[in-house]
């Protein structure tokens, strides 16, 4: 089993998201002797923002990158990705990674009957947190809802998100990370 393990959240030790995210693949290779764990840290080794002229093919070492990074998307059975809220949607560099990723052709396609995910059966974990509590539907929330939007668009519909709200609250944060932990110790 290939795991893909992606933070991006800039507050090291003191990450929720990092915090989570670590725990359910600690847990996924618990269960897996063979389990291969890929680890992208994009808050130390941010990807570059796509360009024109890496859009265009003209930056070898560019293309070169974004060819093995769809490649380990693709290849993966299992994404966990640290997510946290940052002015209500994710960090610029997991969105930097998404669109290096989100590639016509590779990971997507458009068909006659509209787009067609090509990202290949795998389950993908979102480890959320956020400052403040916003529930399942909230309309400011252009986190979860964005980052389950790339993986169902990849082809990627088993999405299980595990979420500690309102952290950034005294009375909320501890038992929200337990609740989270909790959630954690059933996979
Ligand atoms: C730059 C920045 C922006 C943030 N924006 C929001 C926000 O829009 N809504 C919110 O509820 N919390 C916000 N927070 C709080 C974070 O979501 C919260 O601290 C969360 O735990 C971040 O994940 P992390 O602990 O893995 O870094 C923000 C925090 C930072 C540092």
């Amino acid at each position: 089993m290939k795991i893909l393990h992606i933070d991006s959240s800039i507050l090291g030790e003191n990450s929720v998201s990092r915090q989570l995210s670590q725990a359910i693949v600690q847990q996924l290779t618990a269960k897996n002797s063979n389990a291969q764990v890929d680890y992208l840290d994009l808050a130390q080794q941010p990807i570059p923002h796509l360009t024109a002229e890496i859009l265009m093919g003209q930056d070898a070492e560019q293309a070169a990158l974004g060819e093995k990074i769809i490649q380990q998307y693709i290849d993966a059975d299992v994404v966990v990705v640290g997510a946290a809220m940052y002015n209500f949607g994710l960090t610029s560099t997991l969105k930097a990674w998404i669109d290096r990723i989100s590639v016509a052709g590779k990971t997507f396609k458009y068909t006659e009957q509209g787009p067609v995910g090509l990202a290949g059966e795998k389950k993908a974990y979102i480890a959320s947190s956020r400052g403040g509590v916003y529930g399942d539907n909230s309309p400011a929330d252009f986190q979860e809802d964005f980052l389950k939007t790339i993986f169902n668009f990849t082809g990627v519909n088993d999405v299980e998100i595990i979420r500690a709200e309102g952290v950034s609250m005294s009375e909320f944060k501890d038992q929200a990370v337990a609740n989270a932990m909790q959630k954690i110790q059933a996979i």
